[in-house]
């Protein structure tokens, strides 16, 4: 089985997905990783440099070379990576593969966020914590009509990794 774990920025998918895969023993993948692999540049470098269109195109490449891959493994995306083109579409029709929905509230994405903005390029302009908690309730807004397209969904707030990996 692939696994891909899809959510807003902050909502835990790296962390849930390293042990998640320990525990069924699939290989961990994270794509904001293998795009800085791909690119031997920072995320925040590559759009600088390159700008966000390229930076969604790389995306959409290394997602899609990923799921050729015959093996198993548990995948976590980039926040919007499911929000451009057909990617949720592309990811549904894939055999195999269960999409899942790290599903954070608005309150609890903006606690966890507020003290990493200037490592995250699309929020680094904002820098009270009303204008982020503004920010985020529209864009959550904007991407749950992707991120409701995944096959399950998980709530996160208030759970341990633990009990989120078991559910
Ligand atoms: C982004 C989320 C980031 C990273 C990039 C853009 C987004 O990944 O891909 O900064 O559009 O939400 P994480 O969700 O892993 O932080």
């Amino acid at each position: 089985m692939k696994i891909i774990l899809l959510g807003y920025m902050g909502s835990g998918k790296s962390s849930v997905g390293k042990v998640l895969s320990e525990a069924i023993n699939h290989t961990f993948l994270d794509l904001d990783l293998e795009i800085e692999k791909n690119e031997s540049s920072s995320i925040t470098e590559l759009f600088q440099k390159k700008g966000e269109i390229y930076f969604r195109k790389k995306e959409r490449e290394v997602l899609e070379s990923i799921l050729k891959d015959e093996n198993d493994f548990v995948l976590s995306l980039g926040g919007g990576t499911p929000c451009f083109g057909d990617t949720m579409k592309f990811i549904n029709k894939q055999e195999g593969v269960l999409s899942v929905y790290l599903k954070a509230s608005n309150s609890a994405l903006t606690d966890r966020l507020y003290t990493e903005v200037d490592q995250r390029p699309l929020i680094k302009h904002l820098s009270s914590k009303e204008d982020l908690n503004d920010y985020i309730r529209k864009h959550l807004f904007e991407r749950g009509f992707y991120y409701n397209q995944a096959s399950q969904m998980v709530s996160v707030d208030d759970k341990t990794i633990k009990d989120i990996v078991s559910e």
